[in-house]
């Protein structure tokens, strides 16, 4: 009885927690929360100083007594009790706009595919210190997937490929169940780092990860494009440690990108070796799908396509599919019920 009735005023959230940017979804008014997961720290007091937005806003610039910390680190957290107070901040954000009675709410979060039991407590326990009634886990493939609209509890194969900030998710739905699935530690931050590590080799220049990540939205590419696109980038110069710029192009990117975009290709071949037939023809016919930050990177789709002959899509806005998906759910117990990330089905 009061389940039904705190199910009736309180505002249950879907969130997808990722290592880059962290959203929240209520039923109400879809996509509430969209900031990135850093939360800046005063090490003295351990007094929260900002989170999200404004957390970002001072990566790089603090005092040694104040710390930017990203709680999460290649999909997993890291820092327990930083992503407990994050998602506390979030939540009372999202409940401040509103003038109703929020009790504890229902939270549905998505989590990366090989999570250990350990991994998967934090979780559920972080949102449960931040004030859940109830967690219930779902892979994020699985809701990356959903947001897509693909028929994930049909028998047909659908494909889909998460490139986030620290894993890339490759995975194989048929029947509401993940049938073959590979999980990398390798997505977007790598790519950042990649563009560091050439910065330094070719040009002696030392660069920081958002400038890094600057060069790969404005120019980077997986594969050769028309129009050649250059920019000019800003650093310190290794060698006399003065600030010095020079200009790159797309074809140097690529070759910085192309180890490790390499791999994500080698990742999704391996998964389709081990998928079994009826389903690698289902996928043949359906294609293969892209979501998170990483599907953005130009020519993505167009090289996983020619390397593995199969159409490759890019779902719609693919930074939120994760938490659209995950929100679907908010709303559907059935499907709720069928797509449950493995040894979670007790908990409905
Ligand atoms: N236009 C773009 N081109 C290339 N990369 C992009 C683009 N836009 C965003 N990204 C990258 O996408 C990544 C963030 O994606 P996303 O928000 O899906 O990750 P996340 O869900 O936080 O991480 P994870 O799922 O690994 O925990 C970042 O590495 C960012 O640099
Ligand atoms: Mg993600």
């Amino acid at each position: 009885m009061f389940g039904n009735l705190f199910g009736k005023f309180s505002k249950d959230l879907a969130i997808d927690l990722g290592t880059k940017n962290t959203l929240v979804y209520t039923e109400e008014k879809g996509i509430v929360i969209n900031e990135p997961s850093i939360v800046v720290v005063n090490a003295r007091t351990d007094e929260i100083l900002a989170v999200g937005e404004d957390a970002e806003k001072m990566v790089g610039k603090t005092p040694s007594h104040i710390r930017a910390v990203k709680p999460l680190v290649e999909g997993v957290i890291s820092d327990f009790e930083v992503t407990e107070k994050m998602i506390k901040h979030f939540i009372n954000k999202v409940h401040s706009d509103s003038f109703t009675i929020t009790p504890r709410p229902r939270m549905i979060i998505g989590i990366p595919l090989d999570i250990t039991e350990v991994e998967k407590k934090a979780v559920e326990d972080s949102a449960k210190s931040a004030g859940a009634r109830k967690v219930h886990l779902i892979e994020e493939s699985m809701a990356a997937a959903i947001g897509a609209r693909l028929p994930v509890s049909e028998a047909v194969a659908n494909m889909i490929v998460d490139i986030g900030g620290g894993t890339t998710e490759i995975a194989v739905i048929s029947l509401g169940g993940v049938v073959t699935s590979r999980s990398l530690r390798l997505a977007g931050d790598v790519f950042d780092n990649n563009i560091i590590e050439y910065m330094r080799e070719e040009f002696n220049l030392l660069i920081g990860n958002q400038v890094a990540q600057n060069i790969k939205i404005k120019i980077g590419s997986a594969t050769p494009l028309k129009d050649s696109l250059e920019m000019e980038v800003k650093g310190r110069d290794l060698l006399n440690g003065l600030p010095k710029a020079v200009t790159i192009n797309d074809t140097q990117i690529r070759e910085a990108l192309s180890k490790s975009i390499n791999q994500i290709i080698d990742s999704v071949k391996t998964t389709l070796e081990k998928t079994p037939p009826e389903l690698v023809a289902d996928i043949y016919e359906q294609g293969i799908y892209l979501s998170g930050g990483g599907a953005l990177l130009r020519g993505l789709d167009k090289e996983l396509a020619e390397a593995t002959k199969i159409s490759v899509r890019i779902v719609d806005d693919p930074l939120t599919s994760v938490v659209r998906g995950t929100g679907i759910l908010l709303n559907d117990a059935e499907l709720l019920d069928k797509v449950l990330a493995p040894g979670e089905e007790e908990e409905l």
